[in-house]
């Protein structure tokens, strides 16, 4: 099984559409796909139980004390994580993921933020031992602006413990249809 955590400390980057989308992408390729949403808000919970039935299966996923119940032949795990999560919450999500997805807003706040929480993240023992696939989404994005521009450089210019450029996956831009039942944006 193939565990992907959606994460990002700082509120309302995207990480429920983000998770959302990619759960909806396995699913349409006929993977067998559970998407654990692990914050009370809810946010992926409730994108499932609005999906209409003739959708590609999804299985939403019980979150107990941070357990999760994985239904048997499960292929990918998406989990949705809350924001302002924790060091121990954080430590034991990571545990648990193959690769790790941080969607980041084209803000001055938010790049800050995300420079704190990409240091934290790498003093975490796992991350260091290269156990995790680390990669970055710009969110939220409008093309041609200053911000777009800095943080498409600044993504494209973070290393990792090891010296090695850290992924930096795409650009999304700011768009109205980002929440769609099926399909990704
Ligand atoms: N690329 C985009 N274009 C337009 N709107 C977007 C885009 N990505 C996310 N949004 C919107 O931004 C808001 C926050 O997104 P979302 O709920 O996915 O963030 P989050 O990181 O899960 O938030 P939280 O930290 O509260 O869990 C939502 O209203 C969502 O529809
Ligand atoms: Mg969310």
């Amino acid at each position: 099984m193939r565990t992907i955590i959606i994460l990002n400390p700082k509120g309302g980057c995207g990480k429920s559409t983000i998770a959302t989308n990619i759960a909806s992408y396995f699913a349409m390729k006929g993977k067998k796909v559970a998407l654990a949403d692990c914050d009370p808000q809810g946010s992926s919970h409730d994108w499932l139980l609005a999906r209409p039935d003739t959708c590609s299966t999804i299985n939403g996923i019980v979150v107990e004390n941070d357990r999760l119940k994985i239904p048997r032949n499960t292929d990918v795990l998406i989990i949705d994580t809350p924001a302002a999560i924790g060091d121990k919450r954080l430590g034991k999500y990571l545990r648990k993921a193959q690769s790790l997805i941080m969607p980041i807003i084209a803000s001055p706040i938010d790049i800050r933020a995300a420079e704190r929480f990409l240091s934290e993240l790498f003093s975490f023992k796992g991350t260091i031992n290269n156990k995790i696939k680390i990669a970055t989404v710009a969110n939220r994005v409008r093309e041609d602006t200053l911000i777009a521009a800095k943080l498409e450089h600044y993504l494209g210019n973070v290393k990792l413990p090891n010296g090695k450029r850290l992924p930096f996956m795409t650009m999304l831009r700011s768009t109205k249809t980002i929440f769609v039942q099926q399909n990704v944006v």
